[in-house]
């Protein structure tokens, strides 16, 4: 009898160690959503990340990327994140202006030269400060993610700011975006990415501005005759969490995850520039799009009709900020 009663406890102790080693062993799983095409810049950080995790950590933690607004759109994902419905998100640096003003200071027209000068800023102390800017809200920037600098598109040419007046363009949700688009007599319309390319496809909407890559990748191209190679303005991201959830991982594992996501930031920002070049070329090959070229002078109209947005932000954004920002540039 005793026997017997000592056998089942020890079945009991077994079974119960093999059902806490199981459940310990269940992989986390982070679901990654973001709405650009896989083979972009932002597209290929994630999934970098995915694949470094797998091979790393794959019994462990479990990367599941969505891509094309296929699970949230930005406009939603930053809710849905507080709802521990997906963990990464990385939207363009435009869409936070609901959770701090001083992101803005990426939107402002002709604020940084080229992209080495935004890359010094984010890596600046200020630019990891920034990181941390929606703590309060429960958000934690992980990193920036380039993409590269907008052009802007139409269904006829613009080449100085008097022929974008009247015109209606979509435009991220961003204050500074909006400013932008008033300053130079158009209309802005915030609209989610995913209906930028039915917009224009049923000219619902005249004109839009954005990188190369979602230009090409989206084929905004082929329903946008004319494409003014301006420069104006940034489209990076920030890759996001919840502080809950990041908070939440244990630290080894948070640490493990996060160095393969600093991997994959790194290999998204190093096809970035190429990838610009690149994806313009296949525009131009295509036939379907004129790239309009500007003139020093002509550019220069741009910057002058443009820069009263900085006015304008100045006490939201703080010039301290916007002055570091600026110092980037040399
Ligand atoms: C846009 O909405 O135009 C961009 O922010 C999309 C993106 O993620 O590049």
């Amino acid at each position: 009898m005793l026997r017997k009663v000592t056998q089942i406890l020890a079945i009991t102790a077994v079974s119960s160690m093999l059902a806490i080693g199981t459940a310990v062993a269940a992989p986390i799983t982070i679901k990654f959503a973001h709405v650009v095409a896989e083979n972009t810049p932002k597209g290929q950080a994630a999934n970098k990340f995915r694949d470094l995790v797998a091979e790393r950590m794959g019994d462990k933690v479990v990367v599941e990327v969505f891509p094309n607004s296929q699970l949230f759109g930005d406009d939603t994902v930053l809710e849905a994140m507080a709802l521990g419905d997906v963990q990464l998100a990385a939207p363009s640096l435009s869409k936070f202006d609901r959770y701090t003003k001083s992101l803005q200071v990426f939107d402002l027209p002709f604020l940084f030269s080229d992209m080495a000068a935004a890359e010094r800023f984010q890596q600046s102390d200020i630019g990891n400060e920034l990181l941390m800017s929606m703590e309060s809200k429960g958000l934690i920037g992980l990193g920036y993610i380039h993409n590269g600098l907008k052009q802007i598109s139409a269904h006829k040419p613009l080449r100085v700011p008097e022929d974008a007046r009247g015109l209606k363009f979509r435009i991220q949700a961003s204050n500074v975006l909006a400013a932008q688009f008033e300053a130079l007599g158009a209309m802005p319309l915030k609209k989610p990415f995913s209906e930028v390319f039915t917009l224009l496809q049923t000219k619902a909407i005249d004109g839009q501005e954005n990188t190369w890559s979602n230009i090409y990748s989206q084929k905004f191209f082929e329903v946008q005759p004319y494409i003014t190679e301006s420069n104006h303005g940034l489209i990076d991201y920030l890759v996001v969490t919840s502080a809950e959830f990041w908070n939440g991982l244990p630290d080894d594992i948070r640490a493990e995850v996060k160095k393969a996501l600093d991997e994959g930031i790194a290999f998204g920002n190093e096809v970035a520039a190429q990838k610009a070049l690149d994806d313009k070329q296949k525009i131009i090959d295509s036939g379907r799009s004129e790239i309009i070229y500007l003139t020093p002078e002509e550019r220069a109209l741009w910057v002058e009709a443009m820069k009263p947005v900085w006015q304008k932000f100045e006490e939201e954004i703080g010039k301290e900020l916007i002055d570091a920002a600026y110092a980037s540039n040399e």
